[in-house]
């Protein structure tokens, strides 16, 4: 356990596992590689020592069969996910992508025209989720963790500071849209250290999880309602790890509810990385013509495709 992702060892885990994953999908959708009607990969943002294996086997796999490649980004990819089983989650609406990576606030005019209204500034949702859960000694990745930890907590012990949420910002301030969470990941490592000796530790932990997932899914929400409010737009939909979390769906909800928007939230298995996410973001680009060379390169960081200023 290395409470985390190794590069090194990701890459080459990559390598041994492509062959079998991808011939497992195919057989199993009852399929033979000449099925496919196209090749889709991820080409961008992440790890590139993995980015390159999945690219170099899909080029392999389509110069093979003679099909055409495509290029997909990771975030576009999460922005499609939730249309999978969520046939009203199309365009226009606003987007809250929230991954172990990643933390973007999206508008969404339409598929392939995307305005990225805000982000983090330091550390994505998940990952503030993953260094709590570690500081709570709770294994990684942690975000589950915190929230099944969070649901025994009590709400009003620890009140941390929303962070950047004050009653004064206006649309056109830099920090309207943005958030950030290096500093409430702070408090709750001095909450932590501030042990008294008389108390439950096992329920001190609960009411940090709690305060902790209370302040991120407060400012989340805001910062949500926000960018739906500046479009009058009437979806919002979720995306990526940090969606799975319930009490941020139910606070969304309850929020959306209020002007009259709809939220749509994947299920676990689609907000969390897939295939088929890829898959239904290369279908739009092949539809659209939007093929990629044999020359298609890895990128540890790209803006998504289709964003406008
Ligand atoms: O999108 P994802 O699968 O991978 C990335 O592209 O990063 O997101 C993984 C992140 C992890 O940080 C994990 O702790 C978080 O999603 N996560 C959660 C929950 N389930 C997964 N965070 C909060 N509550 C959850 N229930
Ligand atoms: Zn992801």
């Amino acid at each position: 356990m290395f409470g985390g992702v190794v590069p090194e060892i990701a890459s080459r885990i990559h390598l041994t596992s492509i062959v079998p994953v991808v011939d497992r999908a195919i057989t199993s959708a009852g399929l033979a590689p000449a099925d496919l009607d196209a090749v889709a990969v991820t080409y961008a943002p992440g790890l590139v020592g993995a980015l390159l294996v999945g690219v170099s086997y899909a080029k392999a796999l389509a110069f093979g069969l003679g099909r055409p490649l495509i290029a997909v980004h990771h975030l576009e990819a999460h922005l499609f996910a939730t249309a999978l089983e969520h046939t009203d989650a199309v365009p226009p609406f606003t987007a809250l992508l929230v991954s172990g990576g990643h933390t973007m606030l999206l508008d969404v005019a339409a598929w392939g025209a995307y305005r990225l209204l805000g982000a983090t500034r330091d550390d994505a949702a998940g990952e503030a989720f993953d260094k709590v859960a570690k500081l709570l000694g709770l294994p990684y990745p942690g975000g589950r963790h915190v929230e099944v930890l969070a649901t025994g907590g009590d709400p009003s012990r620890f009140k941390f500071t929303r962070p950047m949420l004050r009653a004064n910002q206006h649309l056109g301030d830099p920090d309207y849209f943005d958030v950030s969470f290096s500093g409430i990941k702070t408090a709750v490592l001095q909450a932590v250290q501030a042990r008294a000796p008389d108390v439950d530790e096992d329920q001190r932990h609960a009411d940090i999880a709690r305060g902790f997932q209370d302040a991120v899914v407060d400012t989340l929400v805001e910062k949500t309602m926000r960018g739906a409010s500046a479009h009058g737009r009437r979806r919002i939909v979720l995306g990526g790890g940090v969606a799975c979390n319930h009490a941020l769906a139910a606070a969304m909800r309850a929020r959306a509810a209020t002007i009259g928007a709809t939220v749509y939230a994947p299920s676990p298995r689609l907000a969390t990385d897939n295939a088929a996410m890829v898959a239904r973001a290369g279908l739009f680009h092949l539809e659209r013509g939007d093929l990629a060379g044999l020359d298609l390169n890895a990128y540890a960081s790209r803006p998504i495709p289709g964003l406008m200023s």
